[in-house]
């Protein structure tokens, strides 16, 4: 597992707006040039307008103009003791937005991981080819 990415999303926890859910999530985003982009959950109201940590790191890092071949690879952490996987819409958003073959670690709170391709996590996934 990569610290410095695991430092990086650990400290960006403390930022995740989950004033519903209490349940913070935050990602660290790896891109080839080193750079480091965090993204956390934020919530809304409207619950299903909440944005995961996953996405926010992934569309902060398209906003700064980075692109698909950018980046290296990307790791999600929270709070929990057991492993939190991302979510259906996330698989989507990361099979689109990040290389098939980027490398996806999931961290829980004592820093037992799991590492897995991007395109494993969306098997028969839709995407612009099909169009
Ligand atoms: N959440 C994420 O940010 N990423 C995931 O991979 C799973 C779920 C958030 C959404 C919501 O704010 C909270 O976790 C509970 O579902």
């Amino acid at each position: 597992m990569d610290k410095t990415m695991h430092d990086a999303a650990k400290a960006a926890l403390k930022n995740a707006y989950v004033t519903y859910s209490n349940f913070p999530v935050s990602a660290a985003l790896k891109l080839k040039d080193g750079t480091i982009i965090t993204g956390v959950n934020i919530e809304n109201a409207s619950y299903g307008l909440t944005n995961c940590a996953e996405r926010t790191a992934l569309f902060t890092a398209y906003a700064r103009g980075y692109r698909k071949d950018d980046i290296d690879s990307i790791l999600v952490t929270t709070k929990q003791n057991h492993l939190v996987s991302p979510c259906g819409a996330c698989r989507q958003v990361m099979r689109e937005l990040m290389p098939e073959d980027a490398l996806v670690t999931m961290v829980d709170a004592s820093g037992n991981h799991k590492i897995v391709k991007n395109a494993e996590l969306l098997p028969l996934g839709f995407t612009k080819d099909d169009l």
